[in-house]
């Protein structure tokens, strides 16, 4: 079969294209990716040799791109996707214009090139904020929050709309928080490992209570590809790693792996809209998909930290650039790690973690 992934290059994508070469031998994997800040060439650099795979530079959002591609496709699985809530802050166009137009534009190819299947790998956050007690389950409301997951709802409803109106066989997958090697150190683990590394501080937002429920990708990656096989047309299926933490917790465990002492947690000033917490219901795909999670949380941690440890160099590389621009206006001068900065709520009580299934 031959598969078409978007957004291959990325932190999730690439563990997928990694993983399904060798675990699926009869596939030809074709991967569209238009090398954002956060896609990585370097990511899959042990598949270019291999005569089942290759790259196509290319945005979603680009008709003729996403045409010729999808023409010579069988199968789609779509991870291309601006994913970083604190980005949306600044640039909510972009992620309209991938998480939304990309999508439609690559429904409207697989509808037209008549696809056999597509997987849109979507997130638990569509649903919104949890208080204390509760989980999402498939059926539960959408209430996004933030502009990237506003535009990722929006992704959803559209290949929904495809499902409906065109018979086009949609099968979508909400991931929970998802952790593990090569993740772009913007996101909250990667950022605490790396800058733990450096003796930098590390900024935890707000009282740092809020609960996530944190995923290993290869978990993630066996779950989407298990949507992809037995998943139903038209259905929905959470995919969470039963691990749900406060980020407080986090932050301390990631300092004991690296072995540095708990004073880097510096308490900055609150996302704005931050989602208190996450929990996913996974019996859907437990049942249907026979796909359960695997990596328990510690494992998970001390293997992601080992791979940062080990990877200086693509660290050192990612965080060039780009990467430091943004790091100066979100978090810098006049920002949440300027000395002086306004901290939130910095005492935090010592409680029983958030319990984890
Ligand atoms: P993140 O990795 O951005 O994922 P998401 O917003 O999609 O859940 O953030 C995970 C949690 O960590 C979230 O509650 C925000 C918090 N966080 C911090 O406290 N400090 C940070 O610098 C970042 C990036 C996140």
């Amino acid at each position: 079969m031959k598969l078409l992934v978007t957004g291959g290059c990325g932190f999730i994508g690439s563990d997928f294209i990694r993983w399904i070469l060798d675990a699926r031998p009869d596939l030809q994997v074709t991967n569209l990716d238009s090398l954002t800040y956060a896609g990585n060439l370097e990511n899959l650099a042990e598949c270019e040799a291999n005569p089942r795979y290759r790259f196509v530079r290319g945005s979603v959002a680009d008709a003729d791109a996403v045409d010729a591609a999808v023409r010579e496709a069988e199968g789609i699985v779509h991870f291309a996707a601006e994913s970083h809530v604190d980005r949306s802050l600044y640039g909510p166009v972009d992620f309209a214009r991938t998480n939304v137009e990309g999508t439609v534009v690559l429904l409207e190819a697989a509808r037209r090139h008549r696809l056999r299947r597509f997987v849109l790998v979507s997130t638990d956050e569509v649903y919104g904020s949890l208080a204390e007690e509760g989980t999402f389950t498939e059926s539960s409301p959408l209430a996004p929050s933030s502009a990237y997951s506003a535009t990722k709802a929006a992704g959803d409803l559209m290949a929904l709309a495809y499902r409906r109106t065109f018979g086009l066989d949609v099968v979508i997958t909400r991931g929970s928080n998802t952790y593990g090697p090569h993740q772009y150190p913007e996101k909250f683990i990667p950022l605490f490992i790396t800058n733990a590394l450096e003796d930098r501080p590390c900024p935890l937002y707000g009282d740092g209570r809020n609960v996530r429920d944190w995923l290993y990708v290869r978990d993630h990656t066996r779950g989407i590809w298990a949507a992809f096989e037995g998943g139903r047309s038209g259905e929905v299926y959470n995919l969470g790693g039963g691990n749900e933490r406060r980020n407080v917790d986090v932050a301390r465990a990631v300092l004991r792996a690296v072995g540095r002492p708990e004073s880097l947690i510096q308490h900055v000033a609150d996302r704005p809209g931050h989602d208190r917490r996450y929990a996913l219901d996974t019996r859907k795909a437990r049942a249907e998909l026979g796909w359960a999670p695997d990596i328990p949380f510690e494992r998970g941690l001390s293997d992601t930290v080992a791979w940062y440890r080990d990877h200086a160099e693509w660290v050192r590389r990612v965080k060039s650039g780009d990467y430091r621009t943004y790091y100066e206006r979100h978090y810098g001068i006049g920002n949440r790690l300027e000395p002086g900065a306004r901290s939130l709520e910095p005492e935090i009580q010592d409680e029983k973690p958030t319990s984890s299934t």
